[in-house]
């Protein structure tokens, strides 16, 4: 039987640098798409897969991120007196139960490698998901569900993935695979942002995981990789040395990049139509700045 899953680790101790000088002071998980910043997208995620404890590994300078789950009462009272009930709720749904969150200090940017490390004595010997709430997925079933369902029938270790162009792969860990069965692929090697040409695929990992408690064993067993950092990747890809699986879950949705300007601006957009309430006058406005543009060309 394979054990469910519980716990998911965010990493966000991150310094954010591509959104300088926004991150001098604002976490990026902060940041909103549209109303609602990143981190909440990732939890509501995260909930909607069964998660029940959620651990941020932050570091100095992510207060905000601490503040931001703390219940409103003032807040929720003057709403209520006022009568705004709809506001009311959209607040409400944002509280989290007392004891459901977790906050470890990541104290260097050693790598996102590190920052899960950080967790695992909260961890202990169950399989865990880790988010990265930059990493954000507009998906009918969220991706994170899609693949707890996945990992009931695989067990292992699981990691997202998706196509990406070939001049992208040294962007991202790359996935070596050998059978694929729909969704499900089993990995045979994985290698972290591979030089350009080397890449044994154009499958890319993004930020969704689940992982076998092992995992968190093999940071013992690894060196500083890619970019100087301790690499998450390359101790996931420890497990094949050993002789555990790991398996490719081609998920089913829209990813957006987050953590680059472009995809963030993307986000913005694809959110705001996705919305009843914005999505008419943005499309209309869209559309007249294309006109426009079209028209100075
Ligand atoms: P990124 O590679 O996007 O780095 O991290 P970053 O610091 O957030 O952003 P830039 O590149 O400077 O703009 C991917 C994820 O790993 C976390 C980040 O918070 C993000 O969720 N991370 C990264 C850590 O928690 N600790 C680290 O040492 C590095």
């Amino acid at each position: 039987m394979k054990r469910k899953v519980t716990k998911a680790i965010f990493p966000v101790a991150g310094q954010g640098t591509r959104f300088l000088p926004a991150t001098k002071s604002v976490p990026k998980e902060i940041m909103t798409l549209v109303d609602r910043p990143l981190i909440q997208y990732a939890i509501d995620e995260a909930r909607a897969a069964g998660i029940e404890d959620f651990i941020f590994v932050t570091s100095r300078g992510k207060s905000a991120l601490e503040d931001y789950f703390d219940h409103a009462p003032d807040l929720e009272s003057s709403l209520r007196d006022a009568g705004k009930t709809n506001l009311l709720e959209v607040l409400q749904d944002t509280n989290m139960d007392s004891g459901a969150i977790a906050y470890i200090r990541q104290h260097k940017p050693l790598g996102l490698g590190h920052a899960v490390s950080c967790a695992r004595k909260l961890i202990g010997d169950e399989p865990f998901a880790v988010i990265l709430p930059d990493d954000v997925i507009a998906a009918e079933k969220p991706c994170l569900k899609q693949m707890v369902e996945a990992y009931q029938e695989t067990g292992g270790s699981m990691v997202a993935t998706m196509e990406v162009s070939p001049e992208q792969t040294s962007s991202y860990g790359v996935l070596d695979v050998s059978n694929q069965d729909g969704a499900i692929s089993s990995v045979k090697a994985m290698v972290e942002k591979p030089p350009q040409g080397t890449a044994p695929s154009n499958l890319a990992v993004i930020g969704r995981y689940i992982l076998s408690p092992k995992v968190l064993q093999n940071f013992s067993k690894i060196n500083r990789g890619a970019g100087g950092e301790f690499q998450l990747t390359d101790a996931i890809a420890h497990e094949l040395t050993v002789g555990r699986e790991v398996f490719g879950y081609r998920f089913d949705g829209q990813r957006f990049d987050c953590g680059s300007k472009a995809g963030f601006l993307q986000a913005t957009v694809a959110f705001a139509l996705a919305r009843p309430d914005l999505r008419e006058e943005f499309a209309a406005f869209l559309t007249q700045l294309s006109a426009q543009k079209q028209a100075a060309q």
